[in-house]
């Protein structure tokens, strides 16, 4: 038996996540479920296509210096993945327990940046899919509606997305969002700008926080 199981983890509107091991191996296995509401045809295409999403991505992530679970086994015909179980406990649960180590959001900021940097979008920066592990970098997990690109407002949105809910779940940090932006743009400061990618260059951290601030002030107005 190639998977050997240890019980549910998570149960959500779109997957079920299972603990265990793959030939040993400490693993997650992420099957997507069918959602009956949705006409099945519409439902595989976008299933599929946030399966493939997210093996992209954590394709292109390897080797850049982020925890991210290695994609262990695959199957689009049941759109399971089994990955490798990355250390560290969901950021939402970290802050709720009011644990205050001062590097978290720097850390996180200079992680988002690293990803950034390769052009990938996260699509989905809430507390639940960055993972947090004391004296550890953060992980990040959940790469499902993640894309490709290089524009200068998908990198804005990432990071607002994250912005709102530390706003909204956890307004005890405050300040928590201004220490995110110091480790993003401290990145580009260590390591220079950010590379071409093949589609073109990609903004640099101080015009991806600079798109935030734009972003922040229409949402104000605008709602
Ligand atoms: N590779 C992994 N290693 C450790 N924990 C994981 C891993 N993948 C997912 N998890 C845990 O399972 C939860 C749900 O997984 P996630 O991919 O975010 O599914 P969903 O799309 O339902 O939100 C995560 O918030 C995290 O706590
Ligand atoms: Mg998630």
């Amino acid at each position: 038996m190639l998977w050997k199981d240890e019980g549910r983890i998570h149960l959500g509107a779109e997957a079920e996540v299972r603990a265990g091991f793959w030939l040993g191996i400490p693993a997650v296995k992420k099957i997507r479920m069918k959602r009956t509401w949705r006409h099945p045809d519409l439902d595989h295409l976008l299933t599929r296509r946030r399966l493939d999403a997210e093996c992209r991505s954590l394709r292109r992530l390897v080797g850049c210096g982020i925890r991210i679970p290695s994609i262990l086994q695959l199957d689009r015909n049941t759109f399971t993945m089994v990955m490798s179980k990355v250390d560290g406990e969901p950021l939402i649960d970290v802050l709720r327990a009011g644990i205050s180590d001062d590097e978290i959001f720097s850390e996180v900021g200079r992680v988002i940046r690293i990803m950034h940097r390769v052009g990938i979008v996260h699509g989905d920066l809430s507390t639940n899919n960055i993972l947090w592990q004391h004296g550890g970098t953060p992980a990040l997990v959940d790469l499902g509606l993640s894309r490709v690109s290089t524009e200068v407002e998908q990198f804005g949105i990432d990071l607002h997305v994250l912005e709102e809910i530390l706003s909204a779940s956890h307004p005890e940090y405050d300040g928590a969002m201004t220490m995110v932006e110091s480790g993003y743009l401290s990145l580009d400061i260590d390591e220079g700008p950010a590379e071409d990618s093949s589609g073109g260059p990609l903004p640099s951290a101080a015009q991806v926080i600079k798109r935030l601030q734009d972003i922040r002030t229409r949402v104000r107005y605008h709602g």
